[in-house]
């Protein structure tokens, strides 16, 4: 018998300021595509959790990824979103960095008055990227990103790439739950007969099969489709759910990627990237325009039934439930990443823990 985890790990400010420092920082984090990056100048700004990034390809075609705050006195160098820029002018008062980072400016400044201006430069993140998607990571002493993604490279590899197929946009959403709230329903598929019945109609039930893969630390279904209702997930699938926070899924004629950020302890935003394959999914007589909308409608249910279940943990009363080994493996194993991750915290006393 496997119990549940504890309910105040899913509502705690505490357990997120730790998973914030102890968690989230060591890992790589799905921010954007590539082709919103192709040219010298082109960025990307976000606040990943607290801390606002920036993505940059500098004038030598590298990617580059810093902390979008200047020197001086912590102003923003962009705004949130996508843009481009030749330098990076600082919105205060106006330092000027290139985009390889270094102190080109300082308006009204004396020379001499800025001891070492080479010491001055953007402060650096990491930022990697595959599969056309780019990613960053906060921690220096944090693997790789291939490392880091494990066995899901080669899982890629049995399926097309996105530099061939057509990049068809993103949908950004909102839900109030917590991050493990998500990451518990992404795992198991025992849900989608009762959540997603126009999903489940369309899924070859036998086919669903739940492995979990400690290089890479991921839950991975093998999910195939009948042609049913959903001509558009015909084919042979691959679902899979990283730690802590990445959605991929792999299919014969499209993919999709998607980031779970933790806002905070009772808040996500979910971020998810759409490619597909219009031409050879025609060929087969499978029309991919309706991809995307049933995507959304596969999200909004989760997140619909997600948001109930997060407002029945902060409840307080629920004392705590099991797993199903057959039906629930991949959100078993899920926790116990969770587990893993969070046995450096100290627990409230009154909070029961795990049995
Ligand atoms: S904070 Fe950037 S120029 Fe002052
Ligand atoms: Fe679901």
């Amino acid at each position: 018998m496997t119990a549940t985890l504890s309910h105040h790990y899913y509502h705690d400010d505490d357990v997120y300021a730790y998973e914030c420092e102890h968690v989230f920082r060591r890992h790589w984090w799905l921010v954007g595509v590539e082709s919103s990056l192709a040219e010298a100048g082109n960025y990307l700004a976000l606040n990943l959790m607290k801390w606002p990034l920036v993505v940059v390809r500098d004038q030598q075609s590298k990617l580059r990824g810093y902390y979008n705050l200047c020197r001086h006195r912590a102003g923003p160098l962009v705004l949130e979103g996508t843009g481009h820029c030749r330098d990076f002018v600082c919105r205060y008062h106006g330092w000027r960095y290139a985009c390889s980072g270094e102190l080109l400016k300082t308006p009204g400044f004396e020379k001499g008055e800025i001891a070492d201006p080479a010491e001055m430069g953007l402060l650096p993140v990491r930022v990697d990227s595959w599969n056309g998607m780019v990613f960053v990571c906060l921690d220096e002493s944090a693997p790789d990103l291939e490392t880091w993604l494990g066995d899901i490279v080669s899982i890629a590899a049995g399926y097309d790439e996105t530099a061939t197929m057509h990049f068809d946009g993103d949908v950004i959403k909102h839900a109030a739950a917590n991050w493990k709230t998500y990451g518990d329903n992404s795992c198991e598929g025992y849900h989608v007969g009762m959540v997603h019945k126009a999903l489940g109609s369309s899924m070859l039930r036998e086919s669903v099969d739940i492995d979990c893969y400690d290089n890479g630390e991921f839950v991975g279904f093998d999910v195939s489709y009948s042609s049913g209702k959903d001509q558009s997930r015909a084919g042979k699938g691959f679902w899979i759910y990283k730690f802590p926070g990445l959605l991929l899924h792999f299919a014969d004629y499209a993919f999709n990627a998607e980031t779970v950020l933790p806002l905070d302890s009772n808040s996500i935003r979910l971020q998810r990237w759409f490619w597909s394959h219009a031409d050879k999914a025609a060929a087969n007589k499978i029309d991919t325009a309706s991809i995307r909308p049933n995507s959304e409608r596969v999200i909004d249910e989760d997140i619909n039934i997600c948001e109930r279940v997060q407002h029945n943990l902060r409840s307080g009363v629920y004392p705590g439930g099991t797993l199903s080994a057959r039906h629930e493996p991949g959100t078993i194993y899920f926790q116990q990443l969770v587990q893993r991750a969070l046995s450096g915290f100290t627990e409230p006393k009154d909070s029961g823990t795990k049995g």
